[in-house]
């Protein structure tokens, strides 16, 4: 009796000192963690493939599933070799379909669906299920009452965010990214991302605007349907617009009375109005943003000519539906396709998922969101027709758009190349302070550790800050900073993670991207069985302009005089030709031939 306080007295240093059994994640292979009192915890091993106390005993056919699996750098390195056996493997349809029929339910297996966590519930809740306004979340929150920031192992504190970002993300001297993607990709990136990351800085990185979680085109037509009432012409489906040197630009703040985000000192003449509140950041987005309003007048006058009975509204509503198609076609086939390197063909083909089990549906992740912030893609200066913008010059200068126009645009960020991404320290410094931020959020967030997520996303976590990084200054730097490798954060890890052999990425940022990005693109519901057919896109014509889309057409179409080459990656001069193609190529070589894309376009009409 006499010894029951002592009893209590160390359970509640017990307490102190381990807080939650699972702050320590001890439940390994997805399986979930509830802890009971200070010292006891029970893992959920259902349907893991595993049980045992940790959930570390595979089951017999689990056993052999992963003793046969190939790593992921393993894959990846086949995919990015064997040129001339990819093209015979890619041209022989049964094989390619079968192949991408895997890539796409291999990757999208790796995301719940329905979505789980919030940042507020790391537990299963109808609130967290329910409630749009969240991002949603991949890995549960950090416990409140944990030992440390990152669970139980590293420091009790987490280093000062700027000097973290000061030593190992800021940019030293420009890392141009070895796979060669160009400045037309980087801002391909940003303008397609933030349709759904578009944080909700009042409620916080927690939150988002874009409760359409996905691709809806939302930075085109407005995330709400006051502003897209508002950007609409009301007449044939089109959108508004102002007429600019002979060639179509977004109408002006001023005439459609949108909210739009631009720094006192733009002159009203120069304050476009789209979508996206925020696209008067850079001439890259705003580019971007006339291709896709002059696109959506096109294809509106396409459906008007075979459907002269239409009305407005038809006509807008199918026209948006067509260029949703475009966008997910272009990413898959062109974008993702130069972002993988991979040497397979990869297909935008809905009809791939139909006998497999698949949601359509998706919720976006506050960790996807946080991966994609590519800062290091950004140059020291932008060059556009010889001249060279510094980035006080650059950012909110939309006079830029019409001066040098949409052409000349695309020309020049076609030849640009961006930076590198992985490897650390190639953050520009006059957008080092969103890094830091990103870091600050993801705090806020209690997001888990890079090792974590690496389990998570079926990869062996790194054993040491070497592992790491694969280098000895910057892992020393790490060392310092956290004293353990697994309570290294997952923002700061993925920008100093070694890339791959001549790549943009580390292992990381691919193997927790592609799942994100592939669930999202195929979880659309136009590429759900009902939807997928001509008449969702308003018959055989608007079903062929969604099925013929890439990156060059988008162009050529949309503008006027001799079609520029539109690439996602730079000319090699080593091997001109060939390597121009990988970008913006997938339906044969003529599509880079500008005469050719006219041709053919003159033949389609
Ligand atoms: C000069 C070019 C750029 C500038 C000036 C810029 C600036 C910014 C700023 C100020 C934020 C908000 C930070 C915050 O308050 O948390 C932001 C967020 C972000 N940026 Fe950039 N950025 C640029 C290029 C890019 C590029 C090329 C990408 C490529 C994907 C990108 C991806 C993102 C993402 C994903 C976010 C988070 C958006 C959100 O949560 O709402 N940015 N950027
Ligand atoms: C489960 O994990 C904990 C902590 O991670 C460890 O101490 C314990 O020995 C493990 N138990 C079994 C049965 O593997
Ligand atoms: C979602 O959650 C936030 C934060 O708790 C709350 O303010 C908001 O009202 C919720 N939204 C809905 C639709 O319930
Ligand atoms: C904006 O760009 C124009 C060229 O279109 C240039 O003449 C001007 O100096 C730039 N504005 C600022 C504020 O740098």
């Amino acid at each position: 009796m006499s010894r029951l306080p002592v009893v209590v007295f160390l359970s509640a240093l017990l307490l102190l000192c381990e807080g939650n059994p699972c702050c320590s994640v001890p439940c390994q292979n997805r399986g979930v963690c509830t802890a009971f009192g200070p010292q006891n915890y029970e893992c959920d091993c259902t349907r893991t493939g595993y049980h045992g106390h940790n959930c570390t005993t595979p089951e017999f056919l689990t056993w052999v599933k992963i003793s046969l699996k190939p790593t992921p750098n393993t894959v990846h390195y086949l995919l990015t070799h064997f040129k001339g056996f990819w093209s015979i493997i890619s041209s022989i349809s049964f094989l390619r379909d079968a192949i991408m029929t895997y890539v796409l339910t291999s990757r999208s297996h790796l995301i719940d669906s329905p979505p789980t966590f919030n940042a507020d519930y790391g537990y299963k809740s109808w609130e967290a299920y329910s409630n749009l306004s969240y991002y949603t979340r991949t890995l549960p929150p950090v416990p409140e009452d944990c030992p440390t920031p990152m669970g139980a192992v590293g420091h009790k504190e987490l280093p000062d965010a700027k000097l973290l970002a000061q030593k190992l993300l800021l940019r030293r001297e420009f890392i141009p990214d070895p796979q060669g993607s160009s400045l037309m990709f980087a801002f391909f990136a940003q303008h397609f991302t933030h349709q759904f990351f578009k944080s909700d800085m009042k409620r916080g990185p927690a939150f988002t605007l874009a409760q359409g979680h996905g691709v809806d085109l939302n930075h085109v037509y407005g995330d709400n349907l006051e502003r897209q009432h508002k950007l609409r012409l009301r007449k044939d489906g089109k959108l508004k617009y102002q007429i600019l040197d002979g060639e179509v630009y977004p109408p002006t703040v001023k005439e459609v009375g949108v909210d739009m985000h631009y720094p006192p000192h733009v002159p009203d003449a120069h304050r476009f109005a789209v979508g996206h509140e925020a696209f008067g950041l850079v001439p890259g987005l705003m580019m971007y943003a006339t291709l896709w309003l002059r696109e959506h007048n096109r294809v509106s006058g396409v459906l008007q000519d075979v459907h002269p009975d239409w009305d407005d509204e038809r006509l807008f509503q199918t026209s948006r539906l067509i260029l949703i198609g475009e966008t997910i076609k272009i990413v898959i086939e062109d974008y993702v396709q130069h972002l993988s390197g991979y040497h397979f063909k990869l297909k935008f083909d809905p009809e791939l998922l139909f006998n497999q089990r698949f949601q359509y549906q998706n919720r976006i992740a506050s960790e996807f969101n946080t991966l994609y912030h590519w800062h290091p893609l950004m140059p020291d200066s932008f060059r556009i027709q010889r001249r060279d913008y510094g980035y006080k010059q650059f950012v909110f200068n939309t006079s830029i758009v019409a001066e040098h126009g949409i052409g000349r645009l695309v020309e020049s960020f076609s030849n640009q190349i961006a930076g590198q991404v992985a490897g650390g320290r190639n953050v520009p410094r006059p957008i080092m302070h969103v890094a830091v931020k990103s870091i600050e959020n993801s705090r806020r967030m209690r997001y888990q550790s890079l090792n974590a997520y690496r389990k998570r996303f079926s990869m062996k976590p790194y054993s040491s800050f070497q592992d790491l990084t694969g280098e000895k200054e910057m892992s020393a730097v790490l060392e310092e900073f956290y004293g353990h490798v697994d309570a290294v954060e997952l923002y700061p890890g993925l920008l100093v993670e070694k890339p791959r052999p001549n790549a943009i990425f580390g292992e990381t940022m691919v193997e927790m991207g592609a799942p994100y990005s592939l669930k999202g693109l195929m979880g659309n519901p136009i590429c759900s069985p009902e939807y997928w057919r001509p008449s969702t896109f308003g018959g055989a014509a608007g079903f062929a302009i969604v099925n013929g889309a890439s990156l060059q057409r988008l162009v050529c179409d949309n503008v006027r005089g001799p079609c520029p080459v539109a690439s996602f990656s730079v000319p090699d001069e080593k091997d001109s030709g060939s390597v121009i193609n990988s970008g913006a190529s997938h339906s044969g070589d003529s599509d880079l031939n500008p005469t050719v894309v006219l041709k053919e376009r003159a033949a389609e009409l």
